[in-house]
């Protein structure tokens, strides 16, 4: 139910919200826990105290005093679900940590400042999510980006209640994850990245730092190791196990347009171009390799998936495709963990039952691509929904837009990433059978830090509301958006997060 009035600053917007009043910010303000939510209070109070210069002092397991912020933990509730209520102080309540979290996010987007000092907005909410998986994908094979950038990305997505960070961990460019007995992987292959520039790799303990940081955050990572194309690195380092690189048209055409080099059998690739490599498929030497690699990947990795790629592999052929695609869901599914592929591998029908379909098609599929993706939801598995046509953050934003690619049907402004539904995009696939939803940023062109947050933000927090909140849930306009975003400016300057100032926002001053 919406209040009539200005839509509060949040996004993605609550279930219900209701007026109630506000709540003074001071000195004597304290965050008051039990003992299972001390670490999502102590995120709270830190980021409250950092954003508002006040004490925001931690206190577990006492009893409450007038405008105490409460994190209450009871019966009842959806796992992530939560309720909110300000008056005589803030009480956030769940039936879980996780829902507790999620309520701490929206109670970051009520605070705001007027003459007498910070306050709470005042608001009775009620919330949970609609899809329960809401995802974000960094690309750090193409350009690598170090442990404390990815946490800081984490901290900067999560104020948006995304709960998954898919890591695309290699690529023709780049291997980025340490792998025991395959040293040459990251020393030889993990050395480049795309444009020549630096690379980099993450150890097996800035691996579980990253995991851990994601963890307390209630974010769960999706690692994913790129086969059988995009595979040119694992040439760099174990040429025995790929195959010549297989030059087509696309590549050459990109190639040439962006003056930029094919790719040589055994030399690093720094270029764009994609769909040249694969490794051997039918090879016992190959099998084990990877195999191995999975095995590993899954152990390291407490979440439930692990992604095995299967895009654009154009230099595999179909039959050594399906091949491949199969042997390699099964590696992943004996360890226990639920694989996941982009929807080419749907074609093969030989994937493990229970795979997830990532679809990367546009909002009005192309021929033949849904029905690669329902593959997935026959096969007992579900699909996850990233249209590139409106979901991917390294589109640009129009022609002007120096960063980023454009080949999804041209650039993507901020209205259009806002405007599809999860469920009205592969036809014959309803709502239960879509396990959410995800945000992908490729890094061929995003080098820094600053190019990530540029590109992020403001599409971001749009594609968050699609899927957490309701499709007939209050405030799902794009008028609404358009307001609630500029009003996202003030923390993410306080943030330092350098977001693209859209001329489709009207943005506060600077
Ligand atoms: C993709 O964009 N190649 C999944």
């Amino acid at each position: 139910m919406s209040i009539g009035v200005a839509p509060l600053p949040l996004i993605p917007y609550p279930t219900s919200v209701s007026a109630a009043p506000p709540v003074r910010l001071t000195e004597a303000t304290r965050v008051v826990t039990g003992e299972v939510t001390r670490g999502e209070a102590f995120l709270l109070a830190a980021a409250v105290a950092e954003r508002t210069g006040l004490g925001m002092e931690l206190v577990i397991g006492v009893s409450p005093e007038p405008g105490d912020i409460v994190l209450a933990l009871g019966e009842g509730g959806s796992d992530e679900g939560y309720s909110l209520r300000t008056g005589d102080g803030v009480l956030i309540q769940a039936a879980t940590p996780r829902g507790a979290f999620w309520g701490t996010q929206t109670l970051r987007q009520l605070i705001a400042r007027d003459a007498d000092g910070w306050f709470v907005r005042g608001a009775d909410i009620t919330d949970s999510p609609r899809f329960a998986y809401r995802g974000v994908m960094l690309d750090v094979a193409r350009h690598f980006f170090s442990v404390a950038e990815v946490c800081r990305f984490i901290d900067g997505i999560s104020a948006y209640k995304i709960n998954v960070l898919h890591l695309h961990l290699t690529d023709d460019q780049g291997w980025r994850i340490e792998i025991d007995g395959w040293p040459k992987l990251t020393e030889l292959g993990g050395r480049t990245a795309a444009l020549g520039d630096e690379g980099g790799y993450y150890t097996a303990e800035d691996y579980a730092e990253i995991i851990a940081y994601a963890a307390a955050r209630h974010m769960t990572v999706v690692p994913e190791i790129d086969t059988p194309g995009h595979t040119h690195a694992i040439t760099v380092a174990y040429p025995e196990f790929t195959e010549q690189p297989v030059m087509n048209e696309h590549l050459e055409a990109d190639a040439a347009r962006l003056n930029q080099a094919l790719p040589v059998f055994g030399e690093p690739y720094l270029s764009w171009g994609v769909g040249f490599s694969s490794v051997k498929v039918g090879d016992p030497a190959t099998d084990a390799f990877i195999t191995d690699v999975f095995t590993q990947v899954a152990a390291m990795t407490p979440g439930p998936w692990v992604h095995l790629g299967g895009d654009e592999c154009l230099g595999t052929d179909p039959a050594d495709f399906a091949t491949f695609v199969g042997m390699a869901s099964a590696a992943i599914a004996a360890t226990g963990k639920t694989p996941v592929a982009w929807h080419e591998a749907g074609r093969s029908g030989a994937l493990a039952p229970g795979t997830v379909g990532q679809y990367w098609g546009f909002r009005t599929p192309q021929p033949g691509v849904a029905d690669a993706a329902r593959t997935f939801v026959e096969g007992g598995g579900a699909l996850i929904i990233s249209p590139a046509d409106a979901a991917y953050l390294d589109m640009k934003y129009d022609d002007s837009t120096e960063l980023g690619l454009a080949w999804a049907d041209g650039p993507t402004s901020v209205e259009e990433s806002y405007a599809w539904d999860p469920a009205a995009v592969v036809p014959g696939v309803d709502e239960s059978q879509i396990l959410g939803i995800e945000a992908p940023l490729w890094a061929e062109s995003i080098r820094t830090p600053a190019d990530i947050d540029y590109m992020t933000y403001p599409r971001l927090p749009g594609l968050a509301e699609i899927g957490w909140s309701a499709a007939d849930g209050p405030e799902r306009t794009w008028a609404s958006l358009r307001e609630r975003v500029a009003q996202q400016a003030p923390a993410w300057q306080a943030d330092g997060i350098g977001y693209y100032r859209s001329p489709e926002i009207d943005w506060p001053q600077a």
